[in-house]
């Protein structure tokens, strides 16, 4: 896993290992889709259960964990963060992700106080969330401003009624939705802070090119002012070990 969200599972999987060596990290993935994360948490020996609301996706991602090896340790379960309980036994995963999830639901405090009933004591969420102010600079520079103004103003920074997404978050507001439902933030950082701005041009420019966008990203990722206008705002909150 690469990319700075794939730095943060990454040590948060090794931290799992060296609790409990010998025994495979729990792993919920909720609305996994078709396992862009479930799957190389996967091969990195964890137990991932993907649990997701649609069938389409369900079969994909099981296609995927076949193709890559490890569909012995992919469970897909069909099912709605809404009903999680019903699927998921509570304060049971070692690590809960809720990746481009909470941009799609109808209510971002109940699926997150659903990740966190799930997650055992102590263990991390994960959420990782589509960005405000990115989608305000995109449309700007697009010339689209109408648009951009609905992203600014809009309280879920929405462009308007054909928006595919229910909402974007920016820092403050992806903080008071995780502390509000009784997690601690650890990381908050962007994700495609600064690649989706780099010229074709540059980015077609071979490995090397590929490298130097790698590194600014990762310099990128932790900065205030930058995650601020990153396509996504990634965060690693934990349930308090007691409570
Ligand atoms: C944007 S995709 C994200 C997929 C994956 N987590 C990723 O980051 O690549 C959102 C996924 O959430 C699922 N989803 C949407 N609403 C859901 C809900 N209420 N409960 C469970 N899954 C849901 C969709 O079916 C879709 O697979």
């Amino acid at each position: 896993m690469t990319g700075a969200v794939g730095r943060v599972l990454v040590a948060e999987v090794a931290r799992l290992r060296e609790r409990r060596p010998g025994s495979p990290p729990s792993v919920l993935d909720v609305g996994g889709g078709s396992g862009a994360w479930a799957v190389p948490l996967a091969r990195l020996g964890c137990a991932v259960t993907v649990v997701d609301s649609s069938p389409n996706a369900l079969a994909a991602l099981q296609r995927r964990a076949r193709e890559s090896g490890v569909h012995d340790l992919v469970t897909p379960v069909q099912g709605d963060v809404d009903a999680l309980a019903e699927v998921a036994p509570p304060d049971a995963a070692d690590l809960v992700l809720g990746h481009g999830l909470v941009e799609v639901v109808d209510d971002p405090d109940r699926a997150v106080a659903a990740l966190r009933a799930a997650a055992a004591p102590g263990a991390a969420v994960s959420v990782l969330v589509a960005g405000r102010h990115a989608a305000v600079l995109s449309r700007t520079l697009a010339g689209r401003l109408a648009e951009a103004r609905a992203l600014l103003t809009d309280p879920d920074g929405r462009f308007g009624p054909d928006d595919a997404l229910r909402r974007r978050l920016d820092a403050a507001t992806l903080t008071a939705l995780l502390e509000d439902c009784g997690l601690r933030l650890e990381v908050l950082q962007g994700d495609g802070v600064l690649d989706g701005w780099v010229p074709g041009a540059v980015r077609d420019g071979g490995p090397s090119a590929a490298r130097a966008v790698a590194e600014l990203e990762e310099l990128a990722a932790p900065v205030a002012a930058l995650r601020e206008v990153a396509a996504r705002l990634h965060a690693l909150a934990r349930r308090p070990a007691t409570g």
